[in-house]
């Protein structure tokens, strides 16, 4: 390992594993700190520069141990569903600000916090609440935090537009979140990745945020209506008001993979688009990917 490592939590997940490579293309090292490092070692196993440990960021031993020595970290763990002591407060705060507090102590160089756009303190929803006030967490332990705000993101193992790609091939009428008109602007994965890599790169560490939207805005209706174009299908879309979804999420989360949850259902309630006056792909030199783009490249 060289003495440029990063450790990222969460570097197994569907954002995290990019970072590492990506982290691997700029010349740091890496290491990987899950619950469950076999996963690590599966998905980078032949690459000397990347090591896998375990750490479970609840732990305030195993946070500092993966943190030892490291000159960056970045946050992207994730808890979409609450179970057990597994709760938004717990992960998106508590966590967030442990992983922050360690850094800080152990005189790490640069920390990438990950939350997502919309993120907001005073959100009447739990978890966009739980975001905004880990942001402020994090920040509060670790005063040059990058915070990094994805929208909502896609990619080929995604559980957002293939999961609707596959269902738009399957029905013949497709129920929307409410009338289908929520604002959103995907983010391909890779290009946030690059992001996060980007951001750790940056020769001084400020505090600054950075808001990752792709290159369109849809509202919820057209992009199904893109995604169904370029598979060359032609649903018909119906709007199932809000409130029907949550009751039908609570009973979902029952399920050990529940196909819909309650907070997405909150967060198909709020246009998820960056703000102009925000830092994001731009300034960090990047041209995010198209929706249809990588829909084509994928098909
Ligand atoms: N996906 C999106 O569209 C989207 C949009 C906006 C923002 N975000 C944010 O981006 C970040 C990454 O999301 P993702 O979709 O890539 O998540 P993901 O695929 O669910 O991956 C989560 C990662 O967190 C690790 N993890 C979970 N609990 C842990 C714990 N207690 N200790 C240590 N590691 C733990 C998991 O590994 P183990 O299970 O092995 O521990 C896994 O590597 C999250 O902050 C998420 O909210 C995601």
């Amino acid at each position: 390992m060289n003495d440029r490592t990063v450790t990222v939590f969460g570097g197994t997940g569907f954002l995290g594993r990019r970072v590492v490579r990506h982290l691997r293309k700029h010349g740091f090292s890496v290491q990987i700190a899950s619950r469950h490092p076999d996963r690590g070692h599966r998905l980078f196993g032949l690459d000397p520069q990347i090591q896998s440990v375990e750490a479970n960021i609840h732990d305030e031993r195993s946070v500092a141990d993966a943190l030892a020595g490291a000159f960056g970290v970045v946050n992207a763990v994730s808890l979409y569903v609450e179970h057990g002591q597994e709760t938004f407060h717990c992960v998106h705060v508590e966590s967030a600000e442990r992983v922050a507090a360690q850094a800080h102590r152990a005189g790490v160089e640069r920390l990438a916090h990950v939350s997502g756009i919309g993120s907001d303190a005073a959100s009447p929803s739990l978890y966009i609440r739980k975001r905004g006030e880990g942001e402020l967490a994090v920040r509060a332990a670790f005063a040059d935090a990058t915070l990094i705000r994805p929208a909502v993101m896609f990619g080929p193992d995604d559980a957002f537009l293939t999961t609707n790609l596959k269902l738009l091939r399957r029905l013949p009428i497709y129920p929307m979140f409410g009338r289908g008109l929520t604002r959103l602007q995907p983010a391909y994965v890779e290009d946030v990745a690059e992001a996060i890599a980007r951001a750790l790169q940056r020769t001084k560490m400020h505090a600054i945020t950075f808001e990752c939207g792709g290159p369109r805005v849809y509202s919820y209706e057209e992009l199904l209506r893109a995604v169904a174009h370029e598979a060359s299908l032609k649903p018909m879309l119906i709007p199932i008001p809000f409130a029907a979804w949550h009751v039908l999420a609570w009973f979902a989360e029952m399920l050990p993979n529940p196909p819909v949850t309650r907070n997405q259902v909150e967060l198909m309630q709020v246009d998820n688009v960056s703000s102009p006056e925000m830092r994001g792909f731009g300034q960090l030199e990047i041209s995010p990917h198209s929706v249809e783009e990588i829909l084509q490249q994928m098909s």
